[in-house]
């Protein structure tokens, strides 16, 4: 199905033939530009941005590049194309043709799960807002505002789902989604990673690798939905949430070799002298965003889990690929139990660990980037290594926020905890470094000092290209 750009809302799912939905979301317009422009990179919007815009969903043309306002961006709503012989990939109800309407009776778990992703979209944006004013250069500036855009447009994607398939209660989910506020004490986000500032460019790199990596997984637990219209909408987002990841992994892989370069230059002095990132305090900010980031995964026991499983609403990532018992039922899982005084293991039913099976392959993929980073470092010949922290350090969910952990995960005393803290997170005075070192370079071609210019542009463009028009 083609993408209709001559309508308001551009989209691939026959919009112009559903007034009614039509409508409603017409209605929703007005307040999501009223959203972005109170708490979104409000202070850019009359910059001409080099943007990429989704044109359709094939291999060939998802992408279009060309200067926008951002307020402008054809926010649209756009879904992979529908495979007629799908069935439900597992659960319960595995090799049953999928829904193509809620199935009344896990209506309510269905919302649950919609409003909880679809959450995590406008308060990235909240987050990040400030950040355009210290971009360090123009080719990052506009890979921010990229990502910005293009969660704004996930908003859009599962709002649709709340209007089309949820009635009422769907379309005053759709208009908290944007009264709820990042940060606010009275009135915040869903989830807790979702509501931490994002003042710093090296803060907003480790949220794109370690944040937006749980996205992808999360929506490729969702992609495998018996929902087949929820399935779908996430699979369209997964090719878009490539590049936010991206953004992070060479913003923080930059910002080594530019440490390193220092240290190569004045060999013997604190690269602070020399205004660049030592790599224990980026050590510190990756450990930081990827234990909050843990804990978006959710209890490592949990029965809703295994509830969302049975009624094949949310399966593991890469389902249909990855296993061959889709029902679950008769295998247990092995998991690490905090008991408060040690560590042992226990099994527990698959079902209820799935979690735990999902933060697990999310963790090994998290892995394989550090790894990068490392070579990097090993290509310099730095012996400095970056570490990606266990997953019982600095937990605030699941039963390891009931005990100290270090970044090798072994139990340590409240008072060791105490007294170590400072080397494995951030300080006030490591954030006040940091901070200082954010300061706008806004011409075509020029870069902070704390990080390194990209190997390339954007699009086949140089790096001196002017990628947003002030
Ligand atoms: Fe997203
Ligand atoms: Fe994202």
């Amino acid at each position: 199905m083609a993408i209709n750009y001559s309508e308001k809302i551009p989209n691939n799912v026959d919009l112009s033939s559903d007034k009614r939905l039509q409508r409603a979301l017409e209605r929703w317009q007005p307040a999501y530009i009223q959203w972005w422009k109170e708490t979104g990179p409000s202070d850019f919007n009359d910059a001409d941005v080099y943007l990429r815009t989704a044109v359709s969903v094939d291999r060939e043309g998802w992408a279009q590049f060309g200067h926008v306002k951002m307020p402008d961006y054809r926010w649209g709503i756009f879904l992979a194309e529908r495979d007629k012989d799908r069935t439900i990939p597992f659960g319960d109800h595995a090799g049953e043709p999928v829904w193509q309407e809620v199935p009344g009776e896990y209506r309510n778990a269905l919302r649950r799960l919609i409003v909880t992703q679809a959450d995590t979209e406008p308060a990235s944006v909240e987050q990040q807002r400030l950040l355009g004013h210290t971009a360090p250069s123009l080719y990052d500036m506009r890979n921010l505002f990229q990502v910005n855009v293009e969660e704004g447009r996930h908003l859009w994607a599962m709002v649709y789902l709340l209007h089309s398939y949820f009635g009422k209660d769907g379309r005053e989910e759709a208009e908290e989604l944007l009264e709820r506020r990042s940060g606010n004490p009275d009135h915040p986000r869903i989830l807790t990673t979702f509501n931490e500032p994002v003042e710093d460019w090296l803060s907003f790199f480790c949220f794109t690798t370690f944040t937006d990596r749980d996205g992808k997984y999360q929506l490729l637990a969702l992609a495998e939905s018996g929902f087949d219209p929820l399935a779908r909408t996430c699979r369209f987002m997964l090719t878009e949430e490539a590049h936010h990841m991206f953004v992070g992994q060479t913003g923080i892989n930059r910002v080594i070799k530019r440490t390193i370069e220092v240290m190569n230059e004045h060999p013997g002095h604190d690269v602070r002298e020399y205004g660049a990132i030592p790599l224990e305090m980026i050590q510190k900010w990756v450990n930081r965003w990827s234990s909050s980031s843990l804990d978006l995964f959710g209890a490592e026991i949990s029965s809703n889990a295994s509830t969302f499983f049975a009624e094949g609403l949310k399966g593991r990532a890469y389902e249909e690929k990855k296993y061959e018992d889709h029902k679950a039922l008769d295998e247990a899982y092995e998991i690490d139990v905090w008991t408060g005084e040690r560590i042992t293991k226990e099994e527990v039913p698959l079902r209820n660990a799935m979690n735990e099976v999902l933060r697990t392959d999310y963790i090994e993929d998290n892995r394989r980037q550090v790894e990068v980073w490392n070579k990097t470092l090993e290509r310099a010949g730095v012996d400095f290594r970056m570490e990606y922290p266990h997953r019982r350090f600095n937990r605030k969910i699941g039963m390891y926020a009931n005990g100290h952990f270090d970044p090798q995960g072994n139990p340590v005393s409240a008072e060791e905890w105490n007294a170590n803290k400072a080397l494995w997170l951030p300080t006030p005075e490591d954030e006040a470094y940091v901070k200082s070192l954010m300061v706008k370079v806004h011409e075509p071609g020029k870069i902070a000092g704390w990080i390194a210019p990209p190997s390339k542009g954007i699009n086949g463009q140089p790096f001196d290209f002017e990628y947003v028009k002030l």
